[in-house]
């Protein structure tokens, strides 16, 4: 096959390929493989109750099944969903949204590539512009997703030890400059890999920097408020027209309907509907059917708050629990755990690197992500880079518990 230029870059090996890739065969090959590995959310009974309740209500009534399968939405999305989305971001937080402010695409994957490619790469008059990430280790399904080569450039954290076996990054402001190239700035938060939640004082910084130079900041809000609130603590998000805020269906337990939520300016809100009507004409409409009724009633934000954020807080505590039992008196820390369902862990001073530790562990059965991936634009080379694994710890207990028992052995083989 002749590739173009976009073809060769997008069928090249990817961290993010790598990733689903492991996740389809793991789950093709049998369920014996520890799945420590990917992004999938836990399977929680009573969200998928709720759920399941309203599949059961839509095939009795008469028609909605039928007008759910029987036509496209337009290019913005669903318009009952983006109603719905607005009334409760304006209850919620009071913020000044409506409609016109909210565009759904299939997932906030694709969200992030017209995002990327809407703003980064070469502009009109030549320039070759980017997309800052202020820290990183930022979200691996960012890497590759550049039309462009080499549209992210990042920055290193400052790193600050807590106790015996955690730590904690920030913000390096010293070292951030938003130079004339930048088109926007970017932050997950509750970031995936790391479960960092910025500080409001590091976001309120962020949209100042990004405020001055006529830019957006894109706030990342797959795991934050108010749904599906898979965070440790309080802290909203923030809005305002010069923010865009993602959110996305996914981590409510509902990965496979594709769903994600643009907020923004009316102008970028345009935009995403006209890249919807050239890749997909419109974004899928079953997300939008399973959920608007609890958003629009606000019972996603009970949801969210009283059944998926305790579930995730003590899956979370019961295993860095068994983390600090099985890996006692190794030299490791976690990141500390602030939300999202993934421990960061740091082995300073690894003498094989992360992504040998991660075909080590897949031998045995043992899926993680190995973090060198989670770097996308820092050209200095950095140990830490390889250092570190992301380990999701949402699966079945057994699972999470014999995963860390096979890492703790491994990891015993290196000292
Ligand atoms: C931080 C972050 N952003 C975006 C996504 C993409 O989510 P989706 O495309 O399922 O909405 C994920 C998925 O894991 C994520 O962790």
């Amino acid at each position: 096959m002749n590739l173009s230029q976009f073809g060769t870059k997008f069928t090249r090996e990817s961290g993010i390929l790598q990733l689903m890739d492991d996740l389809g065969e793991a789950l093709a090959s049998g369920d014996d493989w520890l799945m420590l590995g990917g992004g999938n959310p836990a399977r929680i009974p009573e969200v998928e109750a709720r759920f399941r309740a309203r599949m059961n209500a839509m095939l009795t009534s008469a028609f909605e099944l039928e007008n759910l399968i029987g036509s496209y939405d337009s290019p913005k999305g669903n318009r009952e969903l983006i109603e719905a989305t607005a009334s409760l971001l304006r209850q919620q937080y009071g913020w000044d949204v409506g409609p016109e402010n909210i565009a759904l695409t299939n997932g906030s994957q694709t969200s992030f590539f017209y995002l990327f490619n809407l703003l980064g790469g070469i502009s009109p008059k030549g320039e070759h512009k980017k997309i800052l990430l202020p820290i990183t280790p930022e979200y691996i399904g960012y890497s590759d997703a550049g039309i462009e080569d080499n549209v992210f450039v990042s920055r290193r954290p400052e790193i600050e030890q807590i106790g015996d076996d955690l730590f904690k990054y920030h913000v390096d402001f010293d070292a951030l400059e938003v130079t004339p190239d930048i088109a926007a700035i970017c932050v997950s938060r509750p970031t995936n890999p790391t479960s960092n939640v910025l500080t409001k004082d590091e976001l309120s910084r962020l949209s100042t920097m990004a405020g001055e130079k006529g830019i957006p900041l894109i706030i990342d809000n797959a795991y934050g408020t108010p749904f599906p609130n898979v965070m440790f603590m309080d802290a909203e998000p923030i809005w305002n027209e010069n923010i865009i805020l993602t959110m996305s269906l996914s981590k409510l337990g509902l990965p496979g309907v594709r769903t994600g939520i643009v907020i923004a300016h009316e102008e970028v809100v345009a935009a995403v509907a006209a890249l919807n009507a050239i890749v997909s004409l419109a974004p899928g409409s079953f997300g939008a059917a399973l959920t608007r009724d609890m958003i629009r009633s606000g019972e996603v934000v009970r949801l969210s708050r009283d059944v998926i954020r305790p579930f995730y807080e003590s899956k979370c505590e019961q295993a860095l629990a068994w983390i600090r039992e099985e890996l006692d008196g190794l030299r490791y820390r976690v990141h500390k755990p602030e939300g999202t369902f993934f421990f960061w862990l740091w082995f300073e001073g690894l003498p094989i690197s992360s992504r040998e530790l991660y075909h080590r562990l897949k031998e045995r059965r043992v899926l993680v992500v190995p973090g060198n991936y989670f770097f996308p634009g820092l050209d200095e080379e950095w140990p830490h880079q390889h250092e570190c694994i992301r380990l999701n710890y949402s699966q079945k207990d057994e699972d999470v518990r014999k995963g860390i028992t096979i890492l703790a052995e491994e990891l015993k083989k290196l000292t």
